[in-house]
């Protein structure tokens, strides 16, 4: 029922041939790799995805493989993806997330590569439902699309997600069935003991291996999430929304880094493609000391912020690509979607008041 209300009111949000409601962004990836028989492959992904993501790969049966990212943006370009896939001949799939809903530049390029090695694409929209660009339209050009409506996310339900194919092959809704009639106890136990003890808090670095331990103790819920008619009428209600809101942060990003004293050496503003709809507001801070010091203020001021995404592949291996390394250090990001203009005004002079004492 939730796809077709999604399918029919808001094909341009998820412009897919099919869509598929799941009970997260997690599930859907999982879904997508059953579905298409994906199984003990190794699924290229970059280091700094979302830990959730590396779950859904091994749950599914299969392994990840990690590849380096742009400094930047830390976003995969397509010479970081060519250099894994040269390495490696049982890549069975290709998870590429829009880091913070910025634009994958080489995504053209990338996913024509990838149909030639015979990888499939998966695009990973968790975290950049809404984004437009001039160049390409994001979730039209990999073979499916996830999003999510959990926690944090642009339209955050607490959980929810979407599953978008664009090429069906030899993709089986059949297969999909069981794992949709999972909707197990131990996501509601989850689910409850996730509301009650993290959700107003789930900002917080020292809290997250918290939300680690909460999320993979979750293993069973994959798949199983029945929506309610409430959910399904907030869901629309923000669907609907989604574009005015979209507009109401670009505005605000432009207002924040209209205000910021930047300081090459120190602190630079993190550049977002035209059409993004930005999902947190980032600096780029190069002094680690500095760095330090700037989260610990903004934390004491209870500022949301964190150094969202770090490194995954820790879990996997002593060595980390270069590249990712250099970004995750520099990153600072700021989840602004609840923060009056008040809030914003406070952080701005944070920022600014370490920049000074610092320069
Ligand atoms: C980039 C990215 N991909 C996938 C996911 C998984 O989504 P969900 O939390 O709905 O399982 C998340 C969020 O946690 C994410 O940030």
């Amino acid at each position: 029922m939730v796809a077709a209300i999604l399918k029919e009111k808001f094909s341009h949000l998820f412009p897919q041939k099919q869509l598929f409601f799941t009970g997260s962004g997690t599930s859907a990836l999982f879904l997508y790799l059953k579905a298409t028989s994906i199984s003990g492959k190794q699924i290229l992904c970059p280091s700094n995805i979302c830990y959730s993501v590396v779950f859904a790969i091994m749950e599914s049966g299969n392994v990840p493989l990690f590849c380096d990212v742009d400094p930047y943006s830390g976003n995969i370009t397509l010479t970081d993806l060519q250099q894994v896939i040269d390495q490696h001949h049982d890549i069975g799939a290709a998870v590429l997330p829009y880091m913070y809903a910025n634009a994958i530049e080489d995504l053209p390029l990338i996913v024509q590569h990838c149909k030639e090695k015979g990888i499939r694409v998966v695009e990973d929209l968790a975290a950049a439902l809404g984004t437009e660009y001039r160049e390409y339209q994001p979730g039209t050009l990999g073979d499916a699309a996830i999003y999510s409506f959990g926690r944090n996310k642009h339209i955050d339900l607490g959980n929810g997600g979407l599953l978008g194919i664009n090429t069906m092959g030899e993709f089986s809704i059949e297969i999909l069935r069981p794992f949709h009639e999972r909707a197990s106890l131990v996501q509601q136990r989850f689910e409850r003991a996730y509301k009650k003890v993290l959700y107003s808090t789930s900002h917080l670095e020292r809290l997250e291996s918290l939300q680690d331990l909460a999320r993979n103790s979750a293993s069973s819920y994959i798949g199983g999430f029945l929506p309610d008619t409430d959910y399904v009428k907030l869901l629309e209600k923000r669907l609907h929304e989604a574009m005015s809101e979209k507009k109401r942060r670009c505005e605000l990003v432009s207002y924040i880094d209209a205000n910021i004293i930047f300081a090459s050496r120190l602190i630079q503003p993190y550049a977002f493609a035209d059409g993004s709809n930005i999902w947190r507001y980032n600096l780029l801070v190069s002094d680690k000391g500095f760095k330090d010091k700037l989260i610990n203020k903004l934390l004491e001021a209870k500022m949301p912020v964190s150094i969202w995404y770090p490194p995954i592949n820790k879990l996997f291996s002593k060595e980390f690509p270069p590249k990712v390394i250099e970004f995750s250090r520099k990153i600072v990001n700021l989840d602004f979607s609840k923060m009056d203009r008040t809030a914003i005004a406070t952080f701005i002079a944070l920022v600014n008041r370490q920049v000074r004492a610092t320069h």
